[in-house]
């Protein structure tokens, strides 16, 4: 056991956390959760938590939050909003040791060290404590735990115990589940099964488990005085070491008839045949798979590297290709802000990674958009408008599950229209379909449901613009990306994507109908929409009024917002409390102050949108304008002034971006990480630095590092190849490997050229 619980010898692969200091905890319980898409267990100590210690400390603001998240566990609480949240399953890794009788805790005694690893390579979180009992002394504990990324339903835990004491001593362990029973109701708990339904959703959770001891590599026999709880006794020798190990398999039902207990069983079963090292080992493979397809190094910038590996490995944890049925909250599987809801996070931010690292991942999380359509037709006739309109918050019906209201900071209460004018959201769909179909090429995807999503999105704008006596379509009354400004008139960011989305709905038409005749009657029929149809689509999208000013080559971004104050945002540098927080909410709608990337977003998103030249101007115009009052924000605006050839600003948001997980406040990450910030950062480094676009008719590179990366190296999918990309700084040189698949046209800065199979092209740039 000794060696699982030695961490990776390359610490660039290691998160550490030194020592223990309770204000902390939260966010370093965020930060280091381990998670395989199904999965999501925070990093909180599954030792010397004492029961009256930590109701004590629940009550506190920096509480400690053992969690463990089941993706699609969704249970609407009886509390103010009523809206579906993800339900914590029962706390699995629960241990104490006693020493002669008197419990190992943290708070008695003296801590002779304390670390955390967090082992990205591995998937997996270690911990290593020295500490002196009052009685002097010393015991060491080591731990390990994942949950496996090459079956999703397990979870492993090991501890080991030494004591460090020439003399005998008792020593005893106690393992059981913590936390049964939030929000769940048992149905059937026995030694090592349980059931468990949610109280409204009619949704069970299964999970089977097994423990066991050795010492001196004989298993020594426990004692299982109730359900989950298991413990075994033993006299201390110098130099022995107990160790123990559990194992779960977790499985949800969603169907109320369902029952998941003989599956969650058998993997367990599956899983004790083979021994908790198979489990490990299995894992441990899947998760060098993942690495070898994602892992981005930065020579000459270690913590960027160690960035960008954070950013990566969580991501790799969010996303589950087998699960259609869920998608990526904004906070993944690690933590409770946000309740587990799906935004348009997912589509934007994190989406780009898995194209480029995972389709299968990408294509699983757009599917769920697919299975989504019913509720956002629903939603759409319900506002009196046709085709679909995507909830802007989602869980797992795909209705809308936005609350409608929230308490602001002082506790008054703020009415939240989200729910009911962000409606850009039913662009960004359909525009990450366009993009996963563009890089991917998967012709059946597009056939069997990207082809339905476009055109009940297009169908959606085209109802939603509507014609006035200037001859213009408007859309008014929405919320764009900027948040702080509501109920506003034609934003630029919506209605570009809207003529977008219309566009992309008639051109899928036409391909459907000139490639896949058989398809296009059957889902035209199936959806009414004809000849007649399209031509109208065709009208509102050359009749959408944009907000462009081609003089000054800027987008407004809304109707009216050039009259608004201007506010000079150099005087709350340095400000950690949002500006509508400061100012006043009145006060900001009032202003030119941007929440967050907006017509920025646009400029990445649609770069072909407007020239050159009014990127920049628009650029310039808005990034000093943005208060950042999103974690989303910096990433996008990291990847446009790259893209801009303005490295040194993009470095600048590129860091930021990177300390929002690694360094920020412990309330903002108590609630879990920011994926769609580690989302931005990815898209920063590869769209952005490295100037990869995987949505044209070649594979383009267009690097612009910065002065300090003097290699920035990674592996993009595109179009069923894998493809390896090196970029020098020094020799100015982009190297570019064909891993597998067949030949490709390639574009490096600007020049053509066709790779072959196992051949690598070096060019200049
Ligand atoms: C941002 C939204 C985002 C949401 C969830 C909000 O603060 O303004 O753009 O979708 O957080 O991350």
């Amino acid at each position: 056991m000794l060696q699982a619980l030695e961490p990776t010898a390359d610490s660039g692969w290691l998160l550490i956390e030194q020592g223990y200091d309770p204000v902390r905890e939260v966010s370093i319980e965020s930060r280091f959760t381990v998670s395989n898409g199904l999965l999501g267990v925070r990093g909180a100590r599954a030792i010397s938590r004492g029961p009256t210690w930590v109701s004590w400390l629940q009550h506190l603001k920096w509480a400690s939050w053992p969690r463990t998240f089941v993706a699609g566990l969704f249970d609407t609480p009886n509390i103010d909003p009523p809206v579906p949240a993800l339900v914590p399953a029962p706390d699995w890794l629960r241990v104490r040791v006693h020493l002669d009788g008197e419990p190992v805790l943290q708070h008695m005694g003296e801590k002779l060290s304390h670390q955390r690893i967090l082992d990205m390579r591995r998937g997996a979180l270690l911990t290593q404590w020295r500490h002196r009992n009052p009685s002097g002394v010393v015991v060491k504990v080591s731990t390990y735990r994942a949950v496996s990324l090459a079956d999703r339903r397990l979870g492993l835990q090991l501890v080991r115990v030494e004591v460090e004491d020439e003399a005998a001593h008792e020593v005893s362990l106690e393992a059981r589940f913590g936390q049964m029973g939030g929000g769940l109701d048992a149905d059937r708990l026995e030694q090592d099964l349980g059931v468990w339904r949610t109280e409204q959703s009619g949704k069970s959770l299964a999970i089977a488990c097994s423990a066991a001891l050795q010492l001196n590599g004989a298993e020594l026999p426990g004692r299982a005085p109730s359900p989950f709880h298991w413990s075994w006794h033993w006299t201390s020798e110098a130099g022995l070491a107990a160790s123990f190990q559990r194992m779960i398999a977790v499985v949800r039902a969603d169907d109320p008839a369902g029952d998941p207990s003989r599956e969650a069983l058998n993997a367990l079963d599956r899983a004790k045949r083979g021994g908790w090292r198979d489990v490990l080992a299995q894992h441990e493979a899947a998760w060098a798979e993942r690495w070898q397809q994602s892992d981005l190094v930065v020579a000459g910038d270690d913590a960027a590297t160690q960035a960008l590996r954070f950013a990566v490995y969580h991501l790799n944890g969010a996303a589950n290709p087998a699960d259609e049925k869920v998608s990526i909250g904004a906070r993944a599987l690690t933590g409770d802000a946000y309740l587990g809801h799906v935004f348009w996070d997912t589509e934007t931010y994190v989406l780009p990674f898995y194209i480029a690292t995972w389709p299968e991942a990408a294509r699983a999380l757009l599917m769920y958009r697919y299975h989504m359509l019913p509720a956002a037709r629903a939603k759409a006739a319900r506002m009196g408008w046709r085709g679909a309109m995507y909830a802007w918050e989602s869980a797992d019906t795909g209705e809308e599950t936005t609350p409608d209201h929230v308490l602001d900071p002082r506790g008054a209460t703020i009415r939240v229209l989200c729910g009911i004018q962000e409606q850009h959201i039913s662009a960004d769909v359909a525009y990450a379909v366009w993009q996963y179909w563009e890089a991917t090429g998967d012709d059946r995807f597009m056939l069997d449901a990207g082809a339905e999503i476009l055109l009940e999105t297009a169908r959606f704008w085209a109802s939603r613009a509507v014609l006035e006596a200037n001859g213009k379509r408007h859309i008014r009354e929405v919320i764009g990306p900027d948040e702080y400004h509501e109920s506003i008139d034609d934003s630029a960011y919506t209605n570009v994507l809207a003529r977008w989305t219309i566009r992309r709905g008639i051109d899928i038409a036409t391909t459907l109908r000139e490639r896949w005749k058989d398809r296009w009657e059957q889902l035209s029929g199936k959806l009414g929409c004809d000849d007649a149809e399209l031509r109208g689509w065709a009208d509102v999208a050359d009749t959408l009024f944009i907000n462009f000013d081609p003089k000054s080559g800027l987008f407004e971004q809304f109707t009216g917002f050039f009259e608004l104050e201007e506010v000079d945002l150099a005087q709350y540098a340095g400000q950690t409390l949002p500006l509508d927080v400061v100012l006043g909410r009145e006060r900001v709608q009032r202003s030119q102050i941007v929440k967050q990337a907006d017509v920025v977003a646009l400029l990445a998103m649609l770069p072909d949108e407007c020239g050159a030249k009014a990127r920049l101007a628009n650029f310039q115009f808005y990034a000093k304008r943005c208060a950042h009052g999103s974690s989303l924000s910096k990433g996008m605006h990291a990847l446009v002034a790259a893209q801009l050839g303005d490295v040194a600003s993009a470095l600048r948001y590129f860091r930021e971006t990177a300390a929002i997980d690694l360094h920020g406040a412990s309330d903002s990450v108590a609630g879990g990480v920011h994926i769609a910030a580690l989302g931005g950062l990815w898209q920063a480094a590869v769209f952005g630095f490295a100037g990869v676009s995987l949505r044209c008719n070649a594979l383009r590179i267009n690097p612009h590092l910065p002065a300090g990366w003097q290699r920035l190296g990674f592996c993009v999918h595109w179009r069923g190849r894998l493809v390896r990309v090196d970029i020098d700084q020094a020799a100015k040189e982009v190297a570019v490997s064909l891993v597998k698949g067949d030949a490709m046209p390639l574009e490096v800065s600007g020049k053509s050229h066709l790779l072959r199979p196992a051949g690598t092209y070096r060019t200049g740039f």
